[in-house]
């Protein structure tokens, strides 16, 4: 693959007009037009405060025609198109743009591909509870073909904001709190939609947001400012974009939050001085959706042509739907305003792109054919239902499952019988029917069931009751940031109209987020957390239920106590009072010091048992060793967790940080030895300078199951004489 396009790049840039290069920079949203008679922006507030039903929403949606601005096109006014996701389309625009413009540079199509196309995997914080880095690259993997497929030619994934606040609706899409995870997980995520070679009809260049620490939005309300210590932007928001970028991820969207007081759009330290020049990114940037003209509500522009001034000089490349570039980008070269150069700059990064995923030679790159047999392959569909089984976490279990075949179900929620929820946030290509909801899974598999309408008589013949609980979709992913993440009052007493029953009940949770379920915890028999976990919802879910599979996942998120208890993660510092019996320490008058579930929980249906772990110095890194025994009757799959804590350094260090993991299947009654090497510079910190340092002195290392139960030994570590 050749990956040295600068002599063509050049030369085109030689070609181009002052407007031709603009147009590569604008990506058009279709807009919709005609059978409403508001702005599409009012329609969907319409449906959200329920002015329209969702009926006539799609009613309304299905005689619209989408306005591709074909003259626009023509006239070499455009470089790409988000949104648009079937090969015809993407076909017959890029024929437009190759053959009836001047130059005959092609289209790049964007798309929100962020956990599958039409074969829904479970969504991102779901999987990542897998631990499982293989698994995150092949669901991401069969999401790239399915979308190349319809058109598609980069993801605006993986998304890896750290987040540490459940009221941010955003985590759902991300791989929750912690850097390593998110780390990882992200350029799996990268290596998975861009395969090993990105000229390939079926790799998607992978579009990394949002850049960046769009996850510590002040309170957890979306679009909130961010403001923060550098250090501890360097130690706990920027590694997982570092990441993707050194996987060779192609492009990077800024977010809609500041930094500091500068909105990630305009900002020249994180968008050249961090991202170009010292990570050496060769990518494109491009913006968020309508986030350049929106620096002017920030107040950091005064119009949007001071808007796009600075986004463009910041290091912004391609305006997402705003327009700010397309209406201002050529007076303002002319008034040189902006200089040729930064444009120019701005150009052959878009360019580059285009050139690397082989757009020049290969610009149709689907067919309708292709698209056609590409989507729900049973191959996805099995994979799907692997990685769902593999994200569903055992939150609690007294001794009830696996359930015994035979038994008769009584199932009661919503979402037990509700195909479209199963999809998740940013699903937007899946149709809920291709799902596999609970109720299906039951009827496809003979389980002896009754589902329980609103208000029906509970049966007295049910051996164990399965409570659907926890949030729809809508109240997750984008804008759908909430104040109090308890379950609503409708669901507890459904729980304890079941409990009443003296049977066994099975809070079986859909959400988007950690909640605050202390009062579930408490009084069922066992707890599930499914998620919203995709296509093979029902399946997978059965399948952990009656210990088809044994499930292995761990919470990559904190489940809170309260809404209170936010922001409330594992890696926190101690304080000089931390949280206990006296009063003057840190905590909550009205709550326990800890979550309900921690980082790392989860459960499975055998157990294990940790022993002698030994720790050895060395010249570049400490090596720790422990041995895990399957001590159940039934094999079982455990993720062994190495945390590690600098115990005194000129910064304060948090109690835990994960350092290193591995998941180990284990046969009942197997012991093995798990070893773990922790490179020195994995335990450095950032100085009041700004210098990354490794502090001579005492270090704890920890090893367990979870982020609290944990064998732990210290250590010294001085550094070798240079
Ligand atoms: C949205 C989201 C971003 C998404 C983009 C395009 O506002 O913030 O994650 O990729 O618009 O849909």
């Amino acid at each position: 693959m050749k990956n040295n396009y600068e002599k063509e790049i050049q030369d085109l840039l030689m070609e181009m007009t002052i407007e031709e290069k603009v147009g590569q920079l604008q990506q058009c949203g279709p807009s919709l037009v005609g059978a409403f008679d508001v702005s599409f922006e009012e329609l969907v507030n319409m449906v959200f405060d329920g002015r329209i039903s969702k009926a006539d929403f799609q009613n309304i949606m299905s005689s619209a025609k989408h306005d591709f601005h074909e003259e626009d096109l023509r006239a070499g006014k455009i470089g790409s198109y988000n949104g648009l996701n079937d090969a015809k389309t993407a076909n017959e625009l890029q024929k437009i743009a190759v053959t009836e413009t001047r130059l005959g540079i092609p289209l790049l199509f964007g798309y929100d591909v962020i956990h599958g196309y039409r074969t829904v995997t479970p969504i991102p914080l779901a999987e990542s509870c897998a631990w499982e880095p293989e698994l995150w690259e092949r669901t991401a993997r069969i999401a790239a073909e399915e979308a190349t497929a319809g058109g598609v030619h980069m993801t605006f994934a993986p998304m890896v904001d750290v987040s540490r606040d459940a009221r941010w609706g955003r985590v759902s899409e991300g791989a929750g709190e912690d850097v390593l995870l998110s780390s990882i997980y992200g350029a799996a995520k990268v290596k998975g939609f861009q395969g090993d070679d990105l000229t390939k009809e079926d790799a998607m260049a992978a579009c990394v947001k949002h850049f960046a620490a769009y996850g510590a939005a002040e309170a957890g309300k979306d679009y909130n400012r961010v403001d923060m210590s550098m250090q501890r932007l360097f130690e706990e928001y920027l590694p997982p974009f570092e990441a993707c970028v050194k996987a060779g991820a192609r492009a990077i969207m800024p977010a809609f939050n500041d930094i500091n007081g500068i909105p990630c759009s305009v900002n020249h330290w994180l968008l050249t001085n961090l991202l170009r020049n010292q990570w050496g990114f060769d990518g494109m940037t491009i913006s968020d959706a309508n986030a350049i003209a929106e620096c002017v509500t920030h107040g950091i522009a005064e119009n949007t042509a001071d808007a796009a001034k600075q986004a463009i000089e910041a290091g912004l490349d391609m305006d997402m739907t705003s327009n700010a570039f397309s209406e201002t980008l050529v007076k303002l070269i002319a008034e040189s305003a902006v200089s040729v150069e930064a444009l120019d700059k701005a150009v052959a990064n878009v360019l580059r792109v285009k050139f690397d995923l082989g757009l020049f030679d290969h610009p149709y790159q689907t067919s309708e054919e292709r698209e056609k047999a590409a989507m729900l392959k049973p191959a996805y569909r099995s994979l799907a239902r692997e990685a769902a089984e593999k994200s569903i976490v055992l939150l609690k279990n007294e001794t009830l499952l696996p359930l015994k075949p035979g038994i008769k179900l009584g199932i009661a929620g919503e979402q037990a019988n509700n195909r479209g929820e199963m999809t998740g946030a940013w699903a937007i290509k899946a149709d809920g029917e291709d799902c596999v909801s609970l109720i299906d899974a039951c009827m496809t598999q003979g389980i002896d069931y009754v589902y329980l309408e609103e208000n029906t008589v509970i049966p007295e013949d049910c051996d164990v009751f399965v409570a659907a609980v926890g949030e729809m979709k809508n109240q997750s992913g984008e804008a759908a940031s909430r104040a109090s993440i308890e379950l609503p009052a409708d669901q507890i007493n459904l729980l304890k109209k079941l409990i009443e029953t003296g049977k066994p009940v099975i809070a079986l949770l859909f959400n988007g987020r950690p909640l605050a379920i202390p009062w579930v915890a408490e009084h069922v028999s066992a707890i599930i957390e499914a998620w919203h976990p995709g296509v093979e919802a029902g399946n997978a879910i059965l399948n952990v239920l009656f210990g088809k599979v044994n499930p292995s996942a761990k919470l990559t998120t904190t489940f809170p106590y309260a809404s209170g208890q936010c922001p409330i993660y594992y890696a926190h510092m101690n304080t000089g009072r931390p949280g206990g019996k006296s009063k003057f320490t840190s905590k909550y008058l009205d709550t326990p010091l800890v979550p309900v579930y921690p980082f790392g929980h989860g459960l499975s249906y055998t157990t294990f048992a940790y022993s002698e772990l030994q720790l050895s110095e060395g010249q570049e890194g400490v090596t720790a060793s422990v041995k895990v025994r399957n001590t159940g009757d039934r094999e079982g799959t455990e993720i062994v967790q190495c945390y590690i804590r600098d115990i005194v350094a000129k910064r304060i260090r948090p109690v835990k940080q994960l350092v290193d993991f591995s998941k180990i299947p284990l046969q009942a009654g197997e012991e093995r030895e798990v070893v773990f090497y922790v490179p020195y510079h994995k335990m450095g910190y950032y100085d009041m300078n700004m210098r990354h340092v490794i502090e001579e002195g005492e270090f704890e290392l920890f090893v367990g199951g979870n982020s609290v139960d944990c064998l732990s030994n210290k250590f010294l570590y001085k550094p070798a004489i240079s």
